[in-house]
């Protein structure tokens, strides 16, 4: 119980005086138990007069061990109210809180192991990207706050993007990579089966079918959905681009064969119809400055290293990183 939750001295009092109520009864009742009583007058029956079917009860006082082992639980109640909360407000001489304790355990593990993340702050990210203890520890990092959605092995899985393929929807150098677990990213694909219509989406499906494969789509389906991608209302390609090989940061690249919503004509159909809100939080309140620098480098360096894209010049624009790809 949280002390504010004594919103008047009244139940400071009345918690108090249960407690000591109970102490003075349990005191009470283990004398009352000390010795054997007889209060029958024939001195030499020892037992209590109860008789259950023939079996009757021995009115013996408890051995000693038991008896002072009750006054020693009575010792430690009392010791106990006088060190921690408990005694109505009293917040006890040790003034010891759960919350204390959990602030306590963080800061020491803030000292122990901010001067490690500390070390690797002061690092360029592709060098603690090679590290063998900064891999681990980021490893560690993954596992807490990032492996529920990207998978055990940052592969990702439908909707959550694989992250060691280095085909990136954000951008793959370190500092757009920095931004996206800092800030997170929201992709938003609009619905446009009702704009469309389920012709028209089942069109635009082919023909986005075609940019991957040779065969296996609608070659008159595919031939109107070319259509219908590069003009309105939809205008795929003012996002996707002529190509359909997406922008960075805009939207994806549909002429590849990574997909976060799957290439069935089912999955496509599916997306185009109903699009998706797709969220990767920001972790810039659970990860400080020097522990994201680290993620950062970890993620970085989940790609094959001659894979990996370089940090882009300031003055370079983002699809400049896409080249690297
Ligand atoms: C609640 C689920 C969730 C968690 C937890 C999460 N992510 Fe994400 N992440 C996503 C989603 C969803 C996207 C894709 C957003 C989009 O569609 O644009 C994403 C995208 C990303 C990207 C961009 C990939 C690209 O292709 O550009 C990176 C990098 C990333 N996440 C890293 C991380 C890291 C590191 C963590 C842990 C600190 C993390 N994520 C935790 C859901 C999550
Ligand atoms: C406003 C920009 C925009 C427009 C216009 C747009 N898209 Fe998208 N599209 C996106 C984004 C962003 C995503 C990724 C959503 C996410 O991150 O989950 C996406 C995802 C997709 C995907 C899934 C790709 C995958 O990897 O699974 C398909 C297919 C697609 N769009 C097709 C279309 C078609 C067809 C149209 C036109 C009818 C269209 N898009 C119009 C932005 C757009």
């Amino acid at each position: 119980m949280n002390n504010s939750d004594f919103t008047s001295g009244f139940w400071h009092y009345y918690i108090a005086f249960i407690i000591v109520l109970a102490m003075i009864g349990l005191v009470w009742l283990l004398w009352s138990q000390k010795a054997a009583k007889t209060n029958k007058p024939d001195e030499s029956d020892t037992t209590t007069g109860h008789n259950w079917d023939g079996i009757e009860e021995y009115n013996n006082p408890m051995p000693k061990w038991w008896f002072y082992m009750f006054v020693l639980t009575m010792i430690w109640g009392v010791a106990y109210f006088v060190a921690y909360p408990g005694f109505g407000e009293s917040k006890g001489m040790l003034a010891w809180s759960s919350k204390g304790q959990y602030q306590q355990e963080i800061k020491k593990a803030d000292d122990e192991f901010g001067v490690i993340y500390k070390k690797y702050a002061n690092m360029p990210i592709e060098q603690v990207a090679d590290n063998p203890e900064a891999r681990k520890i980021g490893q560690n990092l993954f596992n807490t706050y990032c492996i529920q959605c990207h998978g055990s092995d940052a592969k990702g899985s439908k909707g959550f993007p694989n992250l060691t393929d280095n085909d990136w929807l954000w951008g793959g150098d370190p500092a757009t990579i920095h931004q996206t677990i800092k800030d997170g990213r929201i992709g938003v694909m609009a619905p446009w089966g009702p704009v469309l219509g389920e012709e028209r989406v089942k069109d635009a499906a082919h023909y986005v079918m075609s940019l991957s494969r040779d065969k296996g789509f609608d070659e008159g389906r595919a031939q109107r959905g070319q259509v219908v991608f590069n003009s309105l209302p939809a205008n795929c390609a003012s996002c996707h681009g002529e190509d359909g090989k997406g922008t960075l940061g805009m939207a994806p690249n549909l002429t590849d064969d990574v997909w976060l919503w799957g290439n069935s004509e089912k999955n496509i159909i599916d997306t185009i119809t109903n699009g998706h809100t797709n969220e990767m939080p920001a972790w810039n309140t659970f990860l400080d400055e020097d522990k994201l620098h680290l993620m950062t480098a970890y993620v970085w360096g989940l790609a094959p290293k001659e894979q990996r894209v370089k940090t882009v010049a300031k003055t370079d624009t983002p699809t400049a990183a896409s080249a690297a790809q």
